[in-house]
């Protein structure tokens, strides 16, 4: 199987956790766009969509697949998305899409979030894949020395301007051993918006493409 194989039965075996008559929160990204295929198969089964970029929310319209405004929903049952790097604790770094706000503000509705990738996202120690973080465009240097003064080797993302309007420091060369630790520091500097570790809210269940097929992951 191709990788983009491996994350296409991980997409479809999502299904699985999507419940009948519910409105359906639904990440960014290659693999979640193949979610989004799937879900367009049973979308007269569900209500219908929260969207956690305007990417995604555009694939689902042209689906027909209905798209709610997240501050009108107050239920959200399940959180599919896609992730850049997964650990054995379910914590994630994601954002590299650029969608990693409004990912963070769905999931933090969500009763369940299932993470659906491919195996090679599964690492032992987060930090391989640089750490997205999403800055508010006049604080950017100011937030890149702070950064270095964690330790980690900010690069400017050049032409990316996220859907709120900001821009994304990549962070290399940091091997996260601490997630909640990092994450709570990152957002602690004035200015940045969000960073790309999913610790706190890590995910519930991990949907893992994998050679042989889709498997089902709990810890
Ligand atoms: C977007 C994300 C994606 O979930 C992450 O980058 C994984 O993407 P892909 O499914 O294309 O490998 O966080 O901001």
């Amino acid at each position: 199987m191709t990788q983009d194989e491996m994350k296409k039965a991980a997409a479809i075996k999502a299904l699985d956790f999507v419940e009948a008559d519910s409105i359906v929160g639904v990440g960014t990204g290659s693999t979640v766009n193949h979610f989004i295929d799937a879900l367009a198969t049973i979308k007269n089964t569900i209500k219908g969509a929260v969207s956690s970029s305007e990417a995604s929310t555009q694939r689902m319209r042209e689906y027909g697949i209905d798209v709610f405004d997240l501050n009108s929903v107050d239920d959200l049952s399940v959180y599919v998305d896609g992730a850049d790097e997964i650990n054995e604790h379910m914590h994630m770094i994601k954002g590299g899409g650029a969608a990693l706000t409004r990912e963070k503000i769905v999931a933090a509705v969500a009763k369940t979030f299932v993470c659906i990738c491919d195996e090679s996202k599964q690492v032992g120690v987060l930090g391989d894949f640089p750490l997205p973080v999403e800055v508010i465009p006049m604080a950017r240097s100011y937030v890149a020395r702070e950064l270095v003064k964690l330790g980690g080797d900010p690069v400017y993302r050049q032409g990316v301007v996220t859907d709120n309007g900001n821009v994304i420091l990549d962070v290399h060369n940091m091997s996260i051993v601490d997630p909640k630790g990092l994450e709570q520091s990152i957002n602690a500097i004035v200015g940045v918006v969000t960073n790309g570790l999913f610790a706190h809210r890590a995910a519930d269940i991990l949907v893992l493409g994998t050679s042989e097929g889709a498997k089902v992951v709990k810890y």
